[in-house]
C-alpha cells in the first residue's frame, strides 16, 4: 500500500454537540497550542514496534504513518439545542472555567446546524432546533446539504462523520434494515425501524463520508448500510466508546481467563448525573447500552469453551442516574472468582472516573485513523479499530474480538501490513537459535 501524506483540511463532522464532542474540541485546542499533551491518544503519545527486538526500530505512530495534523481538524456538528460548543461545553461540567476559556475562540466558531431529531427514539430528552420534513429520505437529503455547505465553507478536502449523539432506544436489525434498496423504501415511507442516527449514517455514507459510531445504537450495524458502505468504497465503525467500566472489563477478564481462573459472578453498578445519564434512565435506551456493555465478558471468557470456569457466570450490569456526580461517574465491579480447588476469591474495584476524558482521546483516534482508512480505500467495517468500541462491528460469519490486548495487536499489525512492514507474532526464537 502506498501511503500518502494527507493534503488539506480534515472535516471532523459531529452529531451531538454534549460533553464528549465539546471536550473532544477543547482538547484538540489545548494540544495545538501546546497547553497539554495528548494523554490517552495511541495516535499521539503510542509507539510502535518494528523488525526485531535488536534493531531498535520503535517509532510514534504518528511518526510512522501519515496522519492528519491536529491542526488541519475543522469541526461541525448537529444537535437539538441552538447553543455552540462553548455553552454547550459549560453546562457540560466537564472542564474548569480556566480550561474552557483558554478554548474559548475555538469552541464559539462551532455552532450546531439543525439536529434530525425524534423524541420516539430518546424518551428523556427534546429540543427546539431540529428539522423538519415528510419523510426520512428529505431529511437525510437536508444532512447531505449540510455537509456540502459545510464543506465550501471550510474548504475541507475530506470528511469523517462521528456521532457523538444520545443514545437511542434499543432496536433489533429487520427486514427494513437488510438491503439498501429496503432501507430507502422504508426512509420514504417514514418506517419507524429507521432511527435519526442512520439517516446521519446514510446521509454520510451517500455524500463520500466515513461514518463511526461511538454510542450503542444499531445506527451503520446494518446490512443495507454495510452495502452502502461497501458501494460507496467508504469505511464503517462502531459501536459504542470504550471508556470507563468496560474498558476495565475487557483489560482485567483477559488476565483472568489467561491464568485459568473461574468467575462466578461479576456485577457493575454505575452512578452519574451527567445527561447522558439522564437519557440511559429511560429504559428502552438503557436496554440499547445494557447490550453492548454486556457482550464483552461471554466473548472474552468463551464459556462453550471453557464451561467449568465460566458456564454458570452471573453477569449483571446497572446504571443509575445520581445528578449530584455529574459526568464524574463512580463504576463498582464486584467480580466472584475462584481458583484452585474451587476456592473462591472477591475483586472489587472502584473506578472514579471521568466519561467524557476518557472518551475525548478515543474521538481523536478515531477520526485520524477514519481519514487513514479513507485515504487507503479500505472500506466497509473496520474491525481493526475494534480497540476502540464496547460492542464492535464485525462481519456476519465473526464472533467480536474484546480482549483489549488482541485488538491493539490486531490494530498495529494493520499499520505495520499498511506500511509493508513484517507482522509481528511474538514468537521470538530466532533470538535463541545461537544456543542450540
Ligand atoms: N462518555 C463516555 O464515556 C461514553 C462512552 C461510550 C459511549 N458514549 C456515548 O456517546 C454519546 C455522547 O455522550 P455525551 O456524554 O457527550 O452525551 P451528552 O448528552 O452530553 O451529549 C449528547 C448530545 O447529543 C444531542 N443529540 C441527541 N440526539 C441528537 C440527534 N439526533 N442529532 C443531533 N444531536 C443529538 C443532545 O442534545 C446532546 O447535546 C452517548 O450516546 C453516550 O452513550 C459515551
Amino acid at each position: 500500500m502506498d501511503l500518502k501524506a494527507p493534503e488539506g483540511k480534515l472535516g471532523v463532522l459531529i452529531p451531538g454537540l454534549g460533553a464528549v464532542s465539546t471536550t473532544f474540541i477543547a482538547g484538540v485546542n489545548a494540544i495545538i497550542k501546546g497547553q497539554t499533551a495528548p494523554i490517552g491518544s495511541l495516535t499521539q503519545m503510542g509507539t510502535i514496534r518494528l523488525g526485531k527486538r535488536t534493531e531498535n526500530r520503535i517509532p510514534k505512530i504518528k511518526d510512522f504513518i501519515p496522519l492528519a495534523d491536529l491542526k488541519d481538524l475543522v469541526f461541525g456538528a448537529w444537535d437539538i439545542f441552538e447553543d455552540d460548543a462553548y455553552r454547550a461545553a459549560t453546562k457540560a461540567q466537564v472542564l474548569t472555567p480556566q480550561d474552557l476559556e483558554q478554548a474559548r475562540s475555538t469552541l464559539e466558531a462551532v455552532k450546531p446546524m439543525k439536529a434530525v431529531f425524534d423524541q420516539n427514539y430518546v424518551k428523556n430528552l427534546d429540543g427546539p432546533h431540529k428539522k423538519s420534513a415528510a419523510n426520512k429520505m428529505m431529511l437525510a437529503e437536508m444532512l447531505m446539504d449540510d455537509i456540502k455547505a459545510f464543506r465550501k465553507t471550510n474548504q475541507t478536502s475530506r470528511e469523517v462523520m462521528v456521532w457523538c449523539a444520545s443514545t437511542e432506544v434499543y432496536i433489533e436489525a429487520a427486514e427494513v434494515h437488510s438491503t439498501l434498496e429496503k432501507l430507502e423504501h422504508g426512509m420514504l415511507n417514514n418506517d419507524p425501524l429507521i432511527a435519526p442516527s442512520m439517516i446521519y449514517a446514510y446521509a454520510a455514507l451517500k455524500s463520500g463520508v466515513p461514518f463511526f459510531n461511538g454510542a450503542p445504537n444499531l445506527t451503520v450495524d446494518i446490512p443495507a448500510l454495510i452495502e452502502l458502505a461497501n458501494q460507496t468504497g467508504l469505511p464503517i465503525a462502531g459501536k459504542d466508546f470504550k471508556t470507563g467500566q468496560t474498558l476495565i472489563k475487557t483489560i482485567l477478564a483477559p488476565g483472568l481467563k489467561s491464568r485459568m481462573l473461574g468467575v462466578e459472578g461479576w456485577f457493575s453498578t454505575n452512578i452519574l448525573g451527567n445527561r447522558d445519564g439522564e437519557v440511559l434512565d429511560d429504559p428502552s435506551s438503557f436496554k440499547t447500552k445494557e447490550v453492548s456493555k454486556k457482550g464483552a465478558l461471554d466473548y472474552i471468557f468463551q464459556p462453550d469453551m471453557y464451561p467449568e470456569l465460566y458456564k454458570d457466570l452471573y453477569h449483571k450490569v446497572r446504571i443509575n442516574y445520581y445528578p449530584p456526580r455529574g459526568d464524574a461517574k463512580e463504576g463498582w465491579d464486584n467480580i466472584d472468582i475462584f481458583g484452585w480447588m474451587g476456592y473462591k476469591m472477591q475483586i472489587k474495584v472502584d473506578f472514579l472516573c471521568r466519561d467524557s476524558i476518557l472518551a475525548a482521546p478515543i474521538v481523536l483516534d478515531l477520526v485520524l485513523f477514519a481519514d487513514l482508512a479513507l485515504r487507503h480505500n479500505m472500506k466497509g467495517i473496520q474491525e481493526w479499530l475494534s480497540f476502540y468500541f464496547k460492542s464492535p462491528m464485525v462481519a456476519p460469519e465473526l464472533y467480536p474480538e474484546h480482549d483489549i490486548f488482541i485488538q491493539l495487536t490486531k490494530l498495529k499489525n494493520t499499520l505495520r501490513w499498511m506500511a509493508g512492514e513484517e507482522l509481528i507474532t511474538h514468537l521470538g526464537n530466532e533470538y535463541y537459535d545461537d544456543y542450540e
